[in-house]
């Protein structure tokens, strides 16, 4: 009969490639059973559902396993399992990272890539928040499909989120009228935006989605006065000039110790949907260099596409549709996101 240490001596030579750690000591090995003729069953929890690796891992895995002598049939289970903070949010205690979406200047495409980013983690099986941040030009109950729904609280006072493509959401496009301009006073913006995050029923979140207004103003220091943020992701186009705006963003990240989790290339080049040919609109990369440049991560780039366009305006983020070429696309900067989240609370 095989003992158990035996096995888990084999599985220490599995060394998951992001965390750079075996996956003993990384405490991923659950539920190890050892049946009659040394069948095997064990559970690999990795550190979340949206892993890349996850068949690379199950791979090594079963080729260590296999190597044990006299070893029987190995059935493996993997899952996934987002890892808390070490310091929780005294605000949000049920939400286990945030995750903030911002920009050196509006019209890149921030907004569209938090509604897509949100519901890909949930694709891939995370439970996750989406917060309109942008208090001055909400956008996310439209590209959400949640237009016109009304937002019904409990005694007044606690938030029911909105659900929508199983994300939960709340955004203040839901409580104000369309078109009514908003000029909030510090000392109110901090209170609407505390209001968000406390007020909300958001229940246990793997990840929060964080939409914030361009730029580098009061709604971003409000929040990293008032949160543990897991990592800020910067979107750029690809001119120079929208770079020039990224470097400001990430100088402020830096200043308010929110770390960098990286940097996501849109509008980066156009598919011709006839052809299939690439045109590089903006010439392309721009974004790519000036994040090995700053050593920061580059998490991907995203096409012009129609059907992000239509999508944002019909309330479906174009991920949502599994048959569109834009769903591995996303599904990538989300599987990116997480491992770098992953790697940063294991710090
Ligand atoms: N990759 C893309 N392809 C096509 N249209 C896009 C793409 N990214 C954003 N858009 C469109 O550009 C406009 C601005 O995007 P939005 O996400 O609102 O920007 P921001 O939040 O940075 O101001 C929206 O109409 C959106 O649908
Ligand atoms: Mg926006």
């Amino acid at each position: 009969m095989l003992q158990k240490k035996d096995i888990m001596d084999a599985l220490s030579k599995v060394i998951d490639p992001e965390l750079h750690k075996d996956i003993v000591s990384l405490g991923m090995v659950k539920d190890l059973i050892v049946h009659e003729e040394n069948k095997i069953n064990v559970t690999i929890e990795l550190t979340t559902p949206a892993c890349p690796l996850k068949g690379e891992i199950e791979a090594d895995v079963r080729k260590h396993l296999e190597e044990i002598p006299g070893v029987g049939e190995i059935k493996i289970e993997m899952t996934g399992k987002v890892r808390e903070k070490t310091k929780k949010d005294d605000l949000i205690p049920g939400v286990k990272h945030t995750i903030l979406v911002g920009s050196g200047k509006g019209g890149v495409g921030k907004s569209t890539v938090a509604a897509n980013l949100a519901v890909a983690l949930a694709k891939t099986g995370a439970k996750v928040g989406l917060l309109d941040a942008d208090i001055y030009g909400p956008s996310m109950n439209l590209m959400m499909g949640a237009k016109d729904e009304p937002v019904y609280t409990i005694d007044g006072t606690i938030m029911i989120p909105l659900e929508r493509y199983g994300v939960k959401m709340i955004s203040i496009g839901s409580l104000v009228e369309e078109g009514q301009a908003l000029i909030w006073r510090g000392p109110m913006l901090q209170s609407v935006l505390l209001q968000f995050l406390k007020d909300v029923q958001w229940g246990v979140l793997d990840y929060l989605v964080i939409d914030l207004p361009p730029g580098t103003g009061d709604v971003q220091l409000a929040l990293a006065q008032n949160i543990q943020a897991t990592g800020a992701v910067i979107v750029s186009t690809p001119q120079d000039i929208a770079l020039s705006d990224v470097r400001r963003a990430w100088n402020m990240f830096d200043k308010v110790k929110i770390p960098i989790l990286g940097i996501i290339e849109n509008m980066s080049y156009f598919l011709c949907p006839h052809c299939g040919e690439r045109t590089d609109i903006f010439s392309t990369g721009g974004a790519k260099e000036a994040a090995e440049q700053n050593n920061i991560q580059f998490l991907g780039e995203i096409p012009i596409d129609i059907s992000i366009r239509k999508g944002g305006d019909e309330g479906m983020p174009a991920v949502w549709d599994e048959s569109n070429p834009l769903f591995e696309i996303f599904i990538k900067i989300a599987q990116n996101i997480a491992g770098k989240i992953s790697q940063i609370s294991l710090c």
